[in-house]
């Protein structure tokens, strides 16, 4: 898509969700089994994706289409119930778009959240992980084509794609409230398929500790318009050839819905200590 196009699309999606939303200082984006966090905002408003123009409406089961704003803990918050992934069909800037909409709308602060398989073999199912970096290994990369000025440089920095003080403040939140919290690289697959065996040796070997579908091209977009990103995942699987056994996203749902209340705990404190 040009780039004039896609301004306007952003443009026009951003004035859709403040009409209704207003602005806000911090923005959630919420993983599978997480999208009843909604639940905790005060005053809560939302506007469907499909209200919202030049915004997909998801497909995946579990992931809703709602854009919600509140406030919780005295700050002003967004929070995205449903996300686009590549493996939709969806182009990078269609996946990223919400970013460039935060941004436009005073976003300084991004949770994102997500399921991911666990590849390294001391985490277990269940486990909750700061993610301290990611690695890109989907051939795709959303700053792809002409840089957008207004937002960032043509060749941002990735040293630091998740905030080091953010981070502190999720261990220290986890310490405070007994929740064990691993920590670890996370590598981004396409998907839709979960990966072979072959390729999570691969990962490993790389450097990888968890493997997932999304959050890479959101945080990439975030950092290079220069809003904090913290990374949470819930490692909902064994990532594959570990154990004897076929994935499944039913897998994935389960185990999501198992944790989901002490990773919206976590996210929740580090909310309040922000
Ligand atoms: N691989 C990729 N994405 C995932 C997985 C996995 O094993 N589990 C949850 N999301």
């Amino acid at each position: 898509m040009e780039t004039k196009a896609y301004l306007e699309i952003i443009e026009n999606a951003a004035s859709a969700i403040e009409t209704v939303c207003g602005k806000a200082e911090v923005a959630v984006i919420l993983g599978s089994g997480l999208g009843g966090y909604v639940d905790a905002l005060q005053d809560a408003k939302c506007v469907s994706y499909a209200d919202i123009p030049g915004f997909p409406v998801s497909t995946v089961p579990g992931h809703a289409g709602c854009w919600w704003v509140g406030t919780l803990h005295g700050k002003r918050v967004y929070m995205m119930q449903g996300r686009f992934h590549s493996y939709e069909g969806y182009d990078q800037q269609t996946v990223t778009l919400p970013i460039r909409v935060m941004s436009k709308l005073g976003v300084k602060t991004l949770i994102v959240t997500n399921a991911s398989g666990g590849v390294n073999t001391s985490f277990a199912p269940g486990d909750l992980m700061l993610i301290t970096d990611f690695i890109n290994f989907s051939g795709k990369n959303p700053l792809t084509g002409p840089n957008l000025d207004e937002f960032g440089p043509r060749f941002p920095d990735m040293s630091r794609a998740y905030d080091r003080q953010l981070q502190q403040m999720a261990r220290d939140t986890a310490a405070k409230l007994g929740i064990k919290l691993q920590e670890g690289v996370y590598c981004w697959f396409n998907g839709p398929c979960f990966e072979t065996p072959a390729e999570i040796r691969m990962a490993r070997v790389i450097g990888a500790d968890a493997v997932g579908m999304s959050t890479v091209p959101e945080t990439i977009v975030a950092r290079h318009c220069g809003i904090d990103v913290l990374g949470l995942s819930c490692i909902t699987n064994m990532a594959a050839g570990i154990l004897d056994q076929p994935l499944n996203h039913e897998e994935v749902m389960e185990t999501g819905n198992r944790v989901k209340d002490t990773f919206r705990k976590l996210v929740d404190g580090v909310i309040e200590a922000m």
